[in-house]
């Protein structure tokens, strides 16, 4: 089995690509392909990311400082998890999201949705330049009405490291409500390679 990780999404390939048998309860919605907010537009991920990625954030080791991934030392790194998220659109599973600046179409970071039946997972990463100008906060937002508002999910919720300040506030100014600690919950090795992290869980109900 490999394993891949972006963001908080863990993507396991199993072997001759055999899927678990379960039951929904939810029918599985899409999606839109684009969703907008003021400053920003949320988008499908394509190939020719790849480098704008890698560059950007993805070899970062400020970035992944929390993040259950190390920085990508190759683009084919990069490459190689873009095309799984791109996958992932089709199979249902999740749905990475590239950021890009409205005015300038730059690319700032990706946010994505992790379908868990009735309920969904974000977890977003954004490069330094960008960082503290509220851009995360307003992208959640939008992911999150989409999710919820719109009856899709009943819950959705993330989590970052107790230690990641930054990641807590985006949800707490997204309108999330911090429901406790989750005790050695993610790995993020570049905090520390050998134990579990504690981390902090956000939601919001419907
Ligand atoms: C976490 C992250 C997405 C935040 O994105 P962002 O667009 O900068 O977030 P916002 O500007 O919407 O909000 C960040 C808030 O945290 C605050 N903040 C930033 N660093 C902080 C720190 N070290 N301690 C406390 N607060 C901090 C900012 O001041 C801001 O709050 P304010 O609006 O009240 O001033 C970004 O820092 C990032 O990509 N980090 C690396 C990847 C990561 O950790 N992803 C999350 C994994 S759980």
């Amino acid at each position: 089995m490999r394993i891949f990780s972006f963001g908080f999404f863990v993507v396991r390939i199993q072997e001759g690509n055999k899927k678990m048998n379960t039951t929904r309860i939810n029918p599985r919605r899409r999606p839109p392909p684009v969703l907008e907010t003021e400053r920003l537009i949320l988008r499908r991920p394509r190939m020719e990311d790849a480098e704008a990625i890698f560059e950007s954030y993805a070899r970062d080791v400020e970035v992944t400082r929390y993040l259950n991934w190390m920085p990508h030392t190759s683009i084919d790194q990069t490459r190689e998890v873009l095309a799984e998220f791109i996958d992932r659109w089709k199979s249902g599973d999740s749905y990475e999201y590239v950021l890009e600046n409205k005015d300038s179409n730059e690319l700032m970071g990706m946010i994505g949705l992790g379908d868990e039946d009735a309920k969904a997972v974000i977890g977003y990463v954004l490069a330094r330049p960008y960082w503290g100008k509220g851009y995360m906060t307003e992208a959640e937002k939008a992911l999150i009405r989409w999710g919820l508002h719109q009856g899709h999910y009943q819950r959705v919720h993330a989590f970052c490291d107790m230690e990641n300040n930054a990641s807590s506030k985006v949800m707490e100014k997204a309108g999330m409500q911090f429901e406790g600690v989750l005790r050695k919950w993610c790995w993020h090795p570049q905090a520390d390679q050998k134990r579990l992290r504690d981390c902090k869980m956000y939601s919001v109900i419907n």
